[in-house]
């Protein structure tokens, strides 16, 4: 029976060029399936698009010297462009910007509201009088609240580590313009996620998601609070209330939803704006989210809470394959230091299938996964090359000079029967492979196939076979054979290599679609084309060209800066020394302060008494290693709260702005004085 599925893929967002990455993460996966699901002949609605609001988006707009607006536009014309180049079969590829995407945020915000789930709170924020703006976190700089250094980013320290809210800062200024910043009263609506806990924990509870996920979000949901899904800003989809004037929504409110509204720009599009209710509505549909693994707590809990708060029946997410990170020779990809790839420049060189190929074979399925050059030249020229490509070669290259039309099958040996049996096998796993987001699997099980019929033939030697006459019906047979094997290495490999795979298929004298044709169906039929001349469909790679792209990276990469160190501050007197009464703590407990990726709350003795300190150690420090640890303590500074905890003194540290180190203690007794 036909079965509706809905997939999706992460919205990109549109303030820098797609990478290698995002392919990997959240959408080679998914148009793998959407082209396998449609060869089965499934009713498959595949959507994604551009993330446009957002402060990410009009930070990098402003460096850029350019409106939002401008800014969004080119780069959803060329992430968009890049897409149709590495053949994404997209149903529709849609923008948050878009005008239909306020209605369906306006009425969901709306029915949250009026169903308790929303609710709105007043606030103090930083706020530019010479501007006329509220600020949010990443436009601030000040003092920080912990170390004095005056270029803190608004929301931690990069001289002590320490993490805190924008509102933390000493001093606070604007990043474009220095201007000083004020504490400004203002209103934010609050989503009450809190509220949904109880039904959260129900509907995951069916859910069959990889146990990393489900462990994730069962922690994630333990913690559940509200947050904040307003901002003031200019850029996005404007609240709807009179009294939230200016306000737009919090881009990860509006973003879930630009997949609905992606479907209704389709329905437009197909002169039916009811049609998306087809996906979205119906409850017999299945709902795919394709993520990389940061998205995961947004689609696992935030979006379907949202959904489960409004009045239409919209679908709840069924399958969410989250993906790990790819990261490039040994790097996280990073686009401010070089290290990345040129989608385009790569393409110049190499075939897109060659790299659809290389990244599905190293899908990060399971763990974070790599992109090398010379694992890419493994898998172009021992895979494509050796494997696939050569029985196509072989097999039509042999019947085009030997035999000119397509062999006939006649009777079965053992070997040819065990040999159809493997075709049947690995075609069926392939297939599993397929449905249950094992991208990496069905790409070695297709060149298992391609090693079966390379060993098939090479096992019925076919050139010794057609030097006598009396074993032309063996002969042919076997030829017969390898064909099946190709169309089935044709039909399993399309979705990953769609242009190679049609090529095959019409070397095999179709004249037909592949990607239009029906898996069973396909699979059923006799092979009676009208065979063409083979050509070849990957070249083999020299180890020059890769070496050659291996430099260019490297080059690409802004320079490491030299070791700088700062400049010593100005001469003190001893009294002034003598001012910091510094005293050896012990460490009676440590745990991470809630939110914050940097600090830890640490509980100390001073022997006469015992004091709570915020330490931004998180990073160097787990907190159970510290415990009995005795470090130095400044006993006598002014306490200060940092992420709402108060912090009565601090704990001395070093730090080359990578490693970070606390000098240890080993006999003196807590209390001691340092000097
Ligand atoms: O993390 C990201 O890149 C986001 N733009 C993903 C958004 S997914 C969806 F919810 F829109
Ligand atoms: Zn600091």
């Amino acid at each position: 029976m036909t079965e509706k599925i809905l997939i999706t893929s992460a919205l990109l967002y549109e303030n820098a060029l797609m990478h290698f990455g995002h392919l990997a993460g959240a959408y080679l996966p998914a148009d793998c399936y959407a082209r396998f699901e449609r060869l089965r002949g499934n009713d498959v609605h595949y959507v994604s698009g551009s993330d446009e609001y957002g402060v990410a988006i009009t930070l990098s707009a402003e460096l850029a010297g350019r409106t939002p607006k401008e800014h969004v536009d080119d780069y959803h014309a060329k992430n968009s462009r890049l897409f149709e180049k590495l053949n994404f079969s997209f149903d529709h590829y849609s923008r948050t910007s878009w005008e239909g995407h306020v209605a369906p945020v306006q009425r969901i915000f709306l029915d949250l509201l009026e169903n308790g789930y929303v609710e709105a709170k007043d606030c103090e924020e930083l706020y530019s009088e010479e501007d006329k703006r509220f600020l949010a976190d990443r436009y601030v700089t000040g003092t920080c609240p912990s170390c004095s250094y005056e270029k803190a980013r608004g929301d931690e320290c990069p001289s002590c580590g320490a993490s805190f809210e924008a509102t933390d800062l000493k001093n606070p200024r604007s990043k474009m313009t220095n201007a000083p910043l004020v504490l400004k009263r203002t209103r934010h609506w609050f989503l009450k996620l809190d509220m949904m806990k109880e039904r959260l924990k129900e509907w995951i509870a069916t859910k069959k998601w990889k146990p990393n996920v489900v462990n994730f979000v069962n922690n994630y949901i333990d913690d559940l609070h509200e947050r904040s899904i307003t901002r003031d800003l200019s850029w996005g989809v404007p609240v709807p209330l009179e009294e939230a004037k200016g306000k737009v929504f919090y881009v990860w409110f509006d973003a879930p939803i630009g997949y609905i509204s992606a479907s209704m720009e389709w329905a437009k599009s197909q002169g039916d704006e009811e049609l998306w209710k087809k996906y979205w509505l119906d409850e017999k549909s299945k709902l795919v989210h394709f993520v990389g693994k940061d998205n995961i707590p947004f689609h696992a809990v935030i979006f379907p809470a949202m959904c489960m708060g409004q009045n239409q029946p919209i679908k709840l997410v069924d399958e969410l394959p989250a993906n790990e990170f790819l990261n490039l020779e040994g790097r996280k990809f990073s686009k401010s230091e070089g290290w990345t790839i040129d989608i385009d420049d790569f393409l110049t060189k190499f075939s897109v299938d060659q790299l659809r190929y290389a990244l599905a074979a190293n899908a990060p399925e399971t763990q974070d996964a790599e992109f090398t050059y010379k694992d890419f030249l493994q898998r172009c020229n021992g895979d494509l090359v050796g494997k696939y490509g050569n029985l196509i070669n072989r097999t039509l290259t042999f019947i085009h000079k030997r035999i000119g039309k397509t062999p006939k099958q006649g009777s079965l040996d053992e070997a040819d029967k065990s040999f159809l049996a493997e075709i049947e096998r690995l075609t069926n796993d392939v297939a599993n492979a397929y449905q249950n987001h094992k991208l990496r699997l069905a790409t070695h099980l297709i060149m298992e196939l391609a090693q079966t019929g390379n060993q098939y033939f090479d096992h019925k030697k076919p050139w010794v076979l057609a030097k006598d006459e009396s074993k032309r019906e063996e002969l042919e047979t076997v030829l017969h054979n390898c064909l099946l094997c190709i169309r089935s290495l044709g039909l399993i490999s399309s979705p990953v290599m769609p242009e190679s795979a049609q090529k095959v298929f019409e070397m095999l004298g179709e004249k037909r679609e592949l990607a239009k044709c029906k898996w069973d169906e396909l699979l059923a039929e006799p092979l009676i084309g009208d065979l063409q001349e083979p050509k070849l469909l990957f070249q083999k790679l020299e180890e020059s060209v890769i070496e050659a792209e291996e430099e260019k990276l490297k080059k690409r990469v802004v320079e490491e800066p030299e070791v700088t160190y700062e400049p010593l501050k100005e001469t003190i007197s001893i009294d002034d020394v003598a001012k910091v009464d510094l005293r050896v703590g012990e460490i009676l407990f440590a745990e991470k302060l809630p939110k914050s990726k940097k600090l830890l709350r640490v509980e100390v003795s001073l022997g006469f008494e015992k004091r709570q300190i915020v330490a931004g150690i998180a990073t160097s420090y787990e907190p159970e290693a510290l415990i009995g640890k005795k470090a130095v303590v400044v006993a006598n500074l002014k306490p200060a709260k940092l992420m709402g905890v108060e912090s009565q003194g601090m704990l001395l540290a070093g730090s080359d702005g990578k490693l970070l180190e606390l000098p240890l203690i080993d006999k003196l007794p807590p209390g001691s004085k340092i000097s």
